[in-house]
């Protein structure tokens, strides 16, 4: 009989500890985002653990979950403990999905593959970036058959998004993850004063040029494209070599072809579309039948339009508080969501997962499932793929604890009676 995941990888660690073996990466999340730090340039790091303005929201996000408490039950035989989930047809052997996160690039030279073979190994599904260092064929090939969804950014060119969806098809993944937060980039500070948008270095557009849609667009580019005005610094020809390191093909050859540069171009004209509404749903919904979830939903107005707009599924999250600062903790939004949609379709929520007694409490306020996000990164950073493998392992293993430790042996058995207003 099995003991459990969390007994499992508690032995592990403890037996490894014993023999002299210690995990690879620290198992409290302060300590690891500063084994990652240490692991990271400046800039990358600025990246991922900033967020919008005075970071209100992200220290909101950690807040609302401090006001929640677990209420533990007694002897209910806990034994055996299933936490396995299935959403939208997608099973996961523990409730939650690696969040789209992009420019992996910044944590790890193996970026998304190094996820992808880590998430694979324990079964949880990675939703894929629109943003990410990697083409999404090279990651779905380091996955076998394991469960992956795609996150799609809504471009300028409906043809782009037609032809992303399509490609998500045809790499055997299982959702399509809408975002809808980030029409615009938030106002982020510790970016600003580095001057600093990966981007604009080439980094995290790969799904762009490996689209047939994006590069044939590209050589319209080219043919517009003016010689680079300004002085020649230094930092400019970094970032040009940058820029052309992360095209495909050889460095030089995209230096002197001025397709490097001409991609970053059209990337930047091509990202996000701020004027999209609903009625532009309609066009995705007639290019896939994959469960689409909107992504940033907040409000529950916007839950219900969902439905009616013949959504699939929610993913309350305010972007890791890397949009709107000052903005509502989604475990504060969840509640109203859950009853706005009234079990029509499931709801995931991000933004603030670092425990097991994380993921409990959301699930007990109605969410059916979580998004992980900057721990896996930080896993990333300071140990590649054995790093994302134990931190994944670390959160499976203290969410079937605290699930155990609180009387409950299955995920459908947690409610809103198992938590209480702090
Ligand atoms: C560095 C970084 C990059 C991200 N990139 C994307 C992205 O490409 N697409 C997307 O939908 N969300 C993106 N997100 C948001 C995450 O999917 C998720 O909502 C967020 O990380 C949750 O907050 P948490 O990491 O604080 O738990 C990104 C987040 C971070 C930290």
């Amino acid at each position: 009989m099995s003991v459990g995941i969390g007994r499992e990888r508690q032995f592990e660690v403890y037996v490894g500890g014993a023999r002299g073996v210690h995990p690879t990466v620290p198992v409290s999340f302060e300590r690891l985002e500063r084994a990652a730090r240490k692991a990271m340039t400046p800039e990358g790091f600025a990246y991922v653990a900033g967020g919008a303005g005075t970071e209100e929201t992200m220290r909101g996000n950690r807040a609302a979950f401090d006001r929640w408490r677990i209420v533990p039950r007694v002897l209910h035989d806990v034994s055996t403990r299933d936490t396995a989930v299935e959403v939208l047809g997608t099973s996961m052997p523990s409730p939650f999905v690696l969040c789209p996160i992009g420019v992996l690039e910044m944590a790890h030279r193996e970026a998304d593959v190094a996820v992808a073979r880590a998430a694979a190994a324990e079964g949880i599904p990675f939703v894929f970036s629109n943003q990410a260092s990697r083409p999404m064929e090279e990651t779905a090939r380091a996955m076998g058959d394991a469960p992956r969804w795609f996150q799609l950014y809504w471009s300028t060119s409906n043809d782009l998004v037609a032809s992303l969806v399509s490609r998500a098809e045809s790499c055997g993944c299982s959702g399509i993850v809408l975002t809808l937060d980030t029409t615009m980039l938030g106002w982020r500070i510790r970016d600003l004063d580095l001057a600093y948008l990966p981007f604009l270095r080439g980094k995290g557009i790969a799904q762009y040029t490996s689209d047939p849609v994006f590069v044939e667009a590209l050589q319209e580019t080219l043919r517009q494209e003016a010689p680079p005005g300004g002085r020649i610094t230094l930092a400019a020809i970094g970032t040009l070599l940058s820029q052309a390191g992360s095209y495909p093909g050889s460095r030089l050859a995209n230096v002197r072809s001025g397709l490097a540069r001409a991609a970053v171009r059209r990337f930047v004209e091509t990202y996000s579309r701020p004027s999209l509404s609903w009625d532009d749903l309609a066009f995705l919904r007639e290019r896939t039948r994959l469960p689409i979830l909107l992504k940033g939903v907040l409000h529950s107005a916007d839950a219900s339009a969902a439905v009616e707009h013949g959504m699939d599924g929610l993913v309350v999250s305010n972007h890791g508080g890397r949009q709107v600062d000052g903005a509502i903790a989604t475990l504060d939004a969840l509640p109203a969501i859950v009853d706005a949609v009234g079990g029509r379709i499931p709801v995931v929520l991000d933004s603030g997962i670092r425990s097991g007694a994380d993921v409990f409490r959301a699930l007990a306020l109605g969410a059916s499932a979580v998004g992980l996000g900057r721990p896996y990164v930080w896993g990333l950073a300071a140990g590649g793929e054995a790093g994302v493998r134990e931190v994944i392992r670390n959160l499976r293993a203290d969410f079937d604890l605290t699930m155990g430790l609180s009387g409950v042996a299955r995920v459908r058995d947690i409610g809103r009676d198992n938590v209480t207003p702090a």
